[in-house]
């Protein structure tokens, strides 16, 4: 389904009935990264995925999609819907969208799960790096979106989930060069938020994984020390939908199910 939102329509799927889910997906990924999970999911919750501004369905809003900007794209669904309350999970970057949601709008979230995501603003380092990632993208597309998805998993699966690698970069080849710039643009300006893992009052988890490529497991650790925030640990890279499917479902289904 579409909403009209701004200048751009925003794609998301409703599935079910009973307290709402919102699933959001990361960077170069698209809503369709949580198909495996709806039918579990939805048994007695309703799920909503959202594709996030430049990604997948939806269109581009502008050339720089900040955080804030995808989580009032996110907000105006759920007005549409009719949602008050809702529990998120975010994949890394959608992650970084529940969280800045979350800020906005405190009395809206029911519950948290940062899923390989990170609560921190990116590093002086980082920052360098997404400047070098726009620099990569315009130059050649097709080399950049690649390799940004084979570096997601932890080595040893490469070769393992091949045949799923290949078909998330068949998905990521769509996402739009407009897209892929505005959110790595947004991702590099993104607030440090750990104050809201402190201080928030509804349930929140992170799954962190071991292996991940992208983000530092002790700094993850650190950021959940004296909060109310769970941890659960996955071995592998930062596709646990993939490389710990059913982990991830488990562990999914055991945190909404409470709430
Ligand atoms: C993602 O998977 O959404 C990105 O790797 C997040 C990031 O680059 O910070």
């Amino acid at each position: 389904m579409f909403l009209e939102y701004k200048d751009a329509h925003i794609f998301y799927t409703d599935k079910g009935k009973g307290n709402p889910i919102v699933l959001l997906h990361g960077f170069l990924e698209n809503s369709s990264m949580w198909l495996p999970f709806i039918t579990s999911l939805s048994k007695n919750k309703r799920v909503i995925c959202i594709d996030l501004l430049g990604h997948g369905q939806t269109d581009c809003l502008g050339y720089i999609h900040t955080m804030e900007l995808m989580a009032e794209a996110v907000e105006a669904v759920l007005k549409k819907l009719k949602i008050t309350k809702v529990i998120f999970v975010g994949h890394s970057m959608g992650g970084y969208v529940a969280l800045a949601f979350a800020e906005k709008n405190p009395e809206m979230v029911k519950g948290l799960c940062l899923m390989n995501s990170t609560a921190q603003a990116d590093s002086s380092e980082r920052k360098k790096n997404r400047d070098r990632a726009i620099l990569v993208v315009k130059q050649d597309y097709k080399m950049f979106v690649n390799m940004a998805i084979s570096n997601l998993f932890r080595p040893k699966n490469r070769i393992l989930f091949s045949e799923e690698i290949k078909q998330i970069k068949k998905e990521a080849l769509q996402t739009p060069l407009q897209g892929i710039i505005a959110a790595l643009e947004g991702m590099k300006t993104r607030k440090n938020r750990e104050k809201i893992l402190q201080i928030a009052s509804y349930k929140q988890l992170m799954i962190i994984s071991k292996k991940d490529p992208v983000l530092d497991y002790d700094s993850l650790i650190n950021q959940t020390i004296n909060t109310c925030v769970k941890v659960v640990e996955f071995p592998d890279g930062h596709m646990s939908h993939i490389e710990n499917k059913e982990d991830l479902l488990n562990t999914l289904m055991r945190f909404v199910e409470k709430i």
